[in-house]
């Protein structure tokens, strides 16, 4: 039997044929392949990446195109044709997907600029009057005093009747006193105030605490003023007091010269006038000199070269005697510090007012 070759030929072009149908249909999967891809990339850096996968020298297509010089001339062509228009068909996908990311980004609203200076975050600080009240709490601590607190909002009892006020008497106008609308309860006129002076803490205190005993009451006061440069509705005292045996009138000025002192400097001037009170027998006011005018006179001061900013005086024996302390046995003295009016003096400030507004740029200077 003679062995026929007549298949070859078939048999070649079948493999020819399955060659070329394989490497057109390898160059498409790479081509759709590509093209999906890079219109999902987001950024630049990922395009290249795509780039290099695909059209760089060790790219999907290069391999592709080394397997060129396998084929018959007439089948190279074609293939080259076919993997020509894969490359061209990729570039062009990488050129306008470049184009629309860039696009994308200018058009974005939160476009960050990495160039523009960053915001230093705002710093705040104490208030004046907080840094000045823990001055003063700091130079009574050190004498001995002890801090209490107490309410705004008090009896008639404490603010008035407990410090020696009877009832319609005079020296109660000079408190400017502000009261509750109680039209709509059933609650008396003037049962309850907004305090008008930290000195209502005495009674509160002298009822509880046995003698001997020195406190100071920082705290929130409340009078009918006409608002203006040196007068708040609102404002801060610190009283003070002290109840132990054979206090002297001495004993009082020495601590105010010491305080006041400690808080204006050594050579603060200090004077002293008598002045009334009805819960301290005899009174007194201390006034140093105007540290805004230096003692020249100025609106501050009322032009007297002075600034009233520590009235005091020796307690009434009817004001220990009402909290069940025997003045026979005990004495003391009581004195009450203007907390604003120290701040405003401390820092020279012309207005009151400064010190209620909530301007940072205004408060972040003391
Ligand atoms: N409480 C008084 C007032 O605000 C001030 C005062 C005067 C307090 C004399 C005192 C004092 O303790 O002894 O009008």
């Amino acid at each position: 039997m003679t062995l026929r070759v007549r298949f070859y030929p078939d048999v070649h072009r079948g493999i020819r044929e399955y060659l070329n149908k394989f490497m057109h249909g390898e160059i498409l999967n790479i081509k759709n392949e590509a093209l999906a891809q890079i219109m999902d990339a987001k950024d630049a850096s990922e395009l290249e990446n795509l780039r290099v996968l695909y059209l760089g020298r060790q790219g999907k297509l290069n391999s592709l195109i080394k397997e060129l010089k396998k084929l018959k001339t007439e089948d190279r062509k074609q293939i080259g044709t076919a993997l020509n228009d894969a490359k061209n068909a990729i570039q062009d996908a990488l050129t306008a997907q470049k184009q629309n990311i860039a696009a994308e980004y200018a058009n974005k609203k939160e476009w960050f600029d990495l160039t523009i200076p960053g915001k230093s975050p705002v710093i705040g600080n104490l208030h004046a009057q907080t840094k000045v009240l823990s001055e003063i709490l700091n130079i009574f601590t050190y004498l001995g005093y002890q801090v209490a607190d107490g309410p705004d909002i008090e009896t008639d009892y404490y603010n008035f009747e407990a410090l020696n006020f009877p009832k319609d008497h005079p020296a109660r106008d000079a408190q400017q006193t502000m009261f509750f609308d109680t039209s709509e309860t059933n609650t008396k006129l003037g049962t309850y105030v907004p305090r008008t002076h930290t000195s209502a803490m005495q009674g509160r205190v002298m009822e509880k605490a046995k003698p001997p005993f020195r406190v100071v009451v920082p705290g929130r006061c409340f009078r009918y003023e006409q608002v203006d440069s040196a007068h708040g509705v609102e404002f801060w005292q610190v009283e003070g007091f002290m109840v132990d045996k054979n206090i002297r009138f001495t004993d009082l000025l020495g601590t105010i010269d010491y305080v006041l002192k400690s808080l204006f400097g050594q050579n603060t001037k200090i004077r002293f006038a008598c002045t009334y009170f009805p819960f301290v027998e005899p009174g007194l006011d201390a006034y140093i000199e105007c540290t805004v005018c230096k003692g020249k006179g100025c609106s501050f001061c009322k032009k007297t070269g002075w600034s009233e900013i520590m009235p005091a005086g020796m307690i009434h024996p009817n004001v220990l005697k009402k909290s069940g302390i025997n003045p026979d046995e005990w004495n003391g003295f009581a004195f009450a510090i203007g907390l604003s009016r120290v701040v405003t003096l401390k820092y020279k400030i012309d207005d009151l007012r400064i010190l209620h507004t909530p301007v940072a740029r205004m408060l972040r200077q003391f």
